[in-house]
């Protein structure tokens, strides 16, 4: 018997994942698997909150398969934890439904997470799917009993609404469900390569963990930095400046980034001198990554395999939430009773 305690956390599949995602929540989970039992959800039901489309919804299995081998290529060992995928466990839909019943309209508008993702995908008015994203989210979380949640700061408001259900259930019906904490990552949120707040998809700011080293030279070249600096021996800022906060996260030679610093405020460094030490250091860290992700891709069908398998693996956890659910709340014995009346009558060849 696993006595590990759990972990879940998971992405949309909508691409590949980034710089952004890797210090926000998958260098948590990579640093935890072996102390966590750990679930990894494929969230496909989440991306119909805003695109609901069949196109979108055909770009659904290659989008998970790239997100897996970003998984794998993080570090993240599939014999050890358990990925898979949302829309493939009915039980999911179930667990959203009754949770749907423990939370206030007003208590999902005040969520800022929501109406971002809603102008984001220029949506003027809120789909009542969108509205009701964190609590499909917290369904995620409770039906395999998670404890611990790795996640982006952008999720944290999510995770406390989660706190709140399994609360509000366990209060209403009984202790089923653990109380889940977050866990938010050392960059709570990665800046833009354009010095955008957040490292993000839909701004088309990232540096991918599968861009190749031409590519991340390129994008490094291209960075946002201390737009007042036209020349090399103009003083400049290191605070924010994302070029600085990249080295910050990403380059182990700390010498060399207290060095960088110091001449950069003093000005007598140039800006090209700056990223082409950054590019270094970004694709030193990369490096392994692809390594990993090289070797995993040749394994043909190793992706959709860890899927499958841990798709079958969940809904067996499914099954017995569910059950533990309908049995706290009573649903299973009204069901329960109009069954056994109707097969009595119909054994003793009543109407
Ligand atoms: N909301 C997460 C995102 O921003 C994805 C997600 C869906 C998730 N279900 C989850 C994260 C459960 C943590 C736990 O993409």
């Amino acid at each position: 018997m696993e006595t590990r305690p759990r972990i879940l956390t998971g992405d949309r599949p909508t691409g590949k994942l980034h710089l952004g995602h890797f210090v926000g929540s998958l260098q948590n989970r990579v640093k935890l698997q072996d102390r966590y039992e750990c679930f990894f959800i494929i969230a496909d039901l989440h991306t119909l909150t805003t695109r609901p489309e069949k196109d979108a919804i055909g770009t659904i299995a290659t989008n998970a398969r790239e997100m897996v081998l970003d998984y794998l290529a993080a570090g993240i060992d599939p014999e050890r934890s358990t990925v898979y995928l949302q829309s493939a466990v009915p039980e999911i839909y179930e667990l959203n439904l009754l949770f749907e019943m423990l939370v206030t309209v007003p208590r999902l508008q005040r969520l800022p997470s929501l109406k971002d993702m809603a102008r984001s995908a220029n949506l003027n008015e809120m789909p009542f799917g969108l509205l009701g994203y964190p609590i499909l989210q917290s369904g995620d979380i409770l039906l395999p009993r998670a404890n611990l949640v790795p996640v982006g700061k952008d999720n944290e408001a999510h995770v406390e609404l989660t706190r709140e259900i399994a609360r509000r259930f366990n209060y209403l019906y009984g202790e089923v469900f653990p109380v889940p904490e977050a866990l938010i990552g050392d960059v709570p949120t990665l800046v833009g390569t354009d010095g955008k707040a957040k490292m993000s998809k839909s701004l088309n700011n990232t540096i991918y963990l599968s861009d190749d080293r031409k590519t991340v030279e390129k994008k490094v070249r291209g960075m946002y930095t201390d737009p007042n600096r036209v020349r090399a021996d103009i003083p400049g800022t290191v605070e924010g400046n994302p070029v600085f906060v990249y080295h910050d996260v990403f380059n182990t030679r700390r010498e060399e980034v207290r060095d960088l610093q110091e001449r950069y405020r003093s000005g007598s460094v140039g800006d090209v001198e700056v990223k082409e030490l950054l590019a270094t250091a970004l694709n030193e860290f990369l490096d392994p990554i692809r390594e990993r992700r090289e070797a995993f891709s040749s394994q043909k069908g190793l992706v959709d395999r860890i899927i499958y398998e841990g798709t079958l693996r969940v809904r067996e956890e499914a099954r017995a939430t569910l059950a533990e659910v309908r049995k706290a709340m009573g649903l299973g014995g009204v069901w329960n009773s109009i069954r056994r009346k109707a097969e009595k009558t119909v054994k003793a060849g009543g109407v």
